[in-house]
């Protein structure tokens, strides 16, 4: 595991969504928690391959631009079409930074 820093906890907002790159170029989006924990998320659609950096969060659903497919914030499973989902990459907060493992991707 290569875990890096990408920001702060102060950078996210629980329950809202934030995107950010890796060192490497990685699209990201991460997404505030409970209990101050943090979900890292690709931020490319498994549909087209589209960046969901500017993508649309709408309550609990994080809507791609492209096509309309959406996922849980919460999860990144997809909601439409179901069984789809957005690789999950590990993260661990030390202090108020976070660190993701972006080599470590898991659908
Ligand atoms: S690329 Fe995201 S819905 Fe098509």
């Amino acid at each position: 595991m290569a875990f890096e820093k990408i920001c702060t906890l102060a950078d996210i907002r629980e329950g809202g969504m934030r995107s950010f790159l890796s060192s490497q170029g990685t699209e990201l989006l991460l997404v505030g928690l409970p209990e101050r924990a943090v979900l890292a998320l690709h931020g490319r659609c498994p549909h087209q391959n589209f960046s969901l950096l500017h993508a649309k969060q709408e309550g609990r659903m994080i809507v791609c631009r492209a096509h309309g497919w959406r996922f849980d914030v919460r999860t990144g499973r997809g909601i439409h079409p179901p069984g789809c989902a957005l690789t999950r990459f590990p993260t661990k907060v030390d202090g108020d930074t976070v660190y993701v493992d972006v080599e470590s991707g898991t659908r």
